[in-house]
């Protein structure tokens, strides 16, 4: 685990990209953000405002997972770049 916050525990994590029956791409280190049930609004205005970004003072999302959306995943999760 790599800290704790006010909505969150953040993890670090290997990302292994899906290789697509191509040449693999190489795995890379990341920083996963779980963030409480509770802080839902939270957790959607980090995507929405976080999301479109890019800045190098800004950490960039690379991914997230929503839950409710037509699969059965409980947690809110968003892949940050490790820092
Ligand atoms: N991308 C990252 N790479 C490495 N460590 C991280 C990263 N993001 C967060 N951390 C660690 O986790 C701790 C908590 O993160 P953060 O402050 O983002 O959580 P939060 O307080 O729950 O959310 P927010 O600040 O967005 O309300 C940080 O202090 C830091 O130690
Ligand atoms: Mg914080």
């Amino acid at each position: 685990m790599l800290g704790s916050g006010v909505t969150s525990d953040v993890y670090k994590a290997t990302a292994i990209p899906y290789a697509n029956g191509k040449q693999p791409m190489p795995s890379e280190t990341i920083a996963v953000k779980h963030v409480k049930d509770c802080c839902r609004k939270e957790f959607i205005n980090e995507i929405a405002f976080q999301g479109p970004m890019n800045h190098p003072n800004i950490l960039k999302i690379k991914g997230f997972q929503m839950p409710g959306q037509g699969n059965d995943r409980k947690e809110q999760l968003l892949a940050l770049e490790y820092c």
